[in-house]
């Protein structure tokens, strides 16, 4: 048996102790920053080795035999509809006559104007990764074992990825609304680019594997949450107390998201802790990436590697960031100290994680530098952001 050495960052190839039926496609060479021509690009968004259905099928039982519990412990997450908030209450709201709406959307615009490019450039990437939702919905009803099998099953994994989706479905209406009122973005070419990245979908690299899959999503409603937050407190600065209200409350949806998420994780760690370990181990080996890294304008090859790189220099989301979120899963999943590993390579994959945001730090220091060029985005108008 091939075994697994948690030891290097390049991608791994790891083997379950008892292989699974597993599919195995090779899509290309693994060059995550190729971009193809626009025709081409939507058609190929798969760049690097995929593995499918990793999961070995005897776990299938375990999830099944967890939905009493996703009934009792993870729907309760949900927020009844009723006391949800909507875009529209933080919108001009046009069945309040057509002056005051007008008044409303003037006074959009004239808060805005304290922003800069780059902060828009940033709320445009948020905007696309939140809108991208069909590519998330689609992806986690990938997962073996927790699908959603009709579109309208009652299985409670199907029922909390449902209303997980709807609340979603709010933060990209709203964002993009707000956008498009703001008058600060060349909405056709926004437009473009959803089209473009929902066509290229995802490469998060989970396998069709629910362990996997669902530390991806904990470490990704974190990083949102922090994400948003950060905006909302550059809102504050820029003088938009309503944007800033926006990006806030759409961060405490994706803290009480990542607390479900993380939930899950706990209790597989305490049913299950060997695959577990090993999921987390995988996931933080491949690097957990950001969703939409496929994205395209149809002009810019490096359009995600520009927003990417502005977001880090404007502080909304660094590869410290990255590591503080590590540090957090660390703890709050008590890794350090997690007992009932029974195999060599589960322990390895405790001793990799535990030990691995001081190996990041180390490579953070050496590579952090950034040089700032001024570059054109397609998404602003006729203007240049530095990166
Ligand atoms: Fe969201
Ligand atoms: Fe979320």
């Amino acid at each position: 048996m091939q075994t697994t050495s948690f030891s290097q960052f390049n991608i791994p190839s790891i083997v379950w102790a008892s292989p699974p039926p597993t599919t195995t496609m090779l899509c290309g060479k693994t060059t995550s920053t190729r971009r193809l021509s626009p025709p081409n690009a939507v058609a190929s968004s798969t760049s690097r080795h995929q593995v499918t259905h990793s999961m070995p099928p005897e776990k299938l039982e375990i999830f099944k035999s967890l939905e009493p519990w996703v009934f009792e412990n993870i729907l309760p997450f949900r927020k009844p509809v009723e006391k949800c908030w909507q875009p529209i209450e933080f919108l001009p709201d046009p069945s309040q006559g057509p002056e005051h709406f007008e008044e409303e959307v003037r006074a959009l615009r004239q808060r805005v104007l304290g922003l800069s490019d780059e902060y828009f450039v940033m709320l445009v990437g948020n905007m696309l990764t939140e809108d991208a939702l069909p590519t998330y919905q689609t992806a986690i009803n990938t997962f073996d074992g927790v699908r959603d099998e009709t579109g309208s099953s009652p299985c409670p994994w199907a029922i909390w990825t449902r209303a997980w989706s709807a609340e979603e479905n709010r933060h990209g209406d709203l964002l993009r609304t707000y956008l498009y009122l703001s008058g600060r973005v060349d909405m056709l070419m926004v437009e473009k680019t959803l089209q473009y990245s929902i066509g290229a979908g995802i490469d998060i690299g989970v396998e069709n594997n629910p362990y996997m899959g669902f530390v991806y999503t904990s470490f990704q409603e974190r990083a949102t949450n922090l994400t948003h937050g950060n905006m909302a407190k550059l809102a504050i600065e820029g003088g938009d107390p309503v944007l800033a209200r926006i990006c806030g409350t759409i961060a405490a949806d994706e803290k009480r998201h990542e607390n479900a998420y993380t939930k899950i994780i706990e209790k597989l760690l305490e049913i299950d802790p060997n695959t577990t370990m090993i999921a987390i181990a995988y996931m933080m080996k491949k690097r957990i990436t950001m969703p939409l890294h496929l994205m395209y304008d149809g002009q810019d090859p490096n359009i995600f590697k520009h927003f990417s790189a502005i977001i880090q220099k404007q502080g909304v989301y660094t590869s410290r960031d990255y590591v503080e979120i590590l540090e957090f899963f660390i703890r709050r999943w008590k890794l350090e100290k997690l007992e009932g590993l029974t195999t060599g390579e589960a322990r390895r994959a405790q001793d990799f994680v535990c030990k691995l945001p001081r190996k990041i730090k180390r490579f953070e220091n050496r590579d952090n530098i950034l040089d700032s060029h001024p570059v054109k985005l397609s998404w602003i108008f006729n203007k240049q952001v530095c990166v």
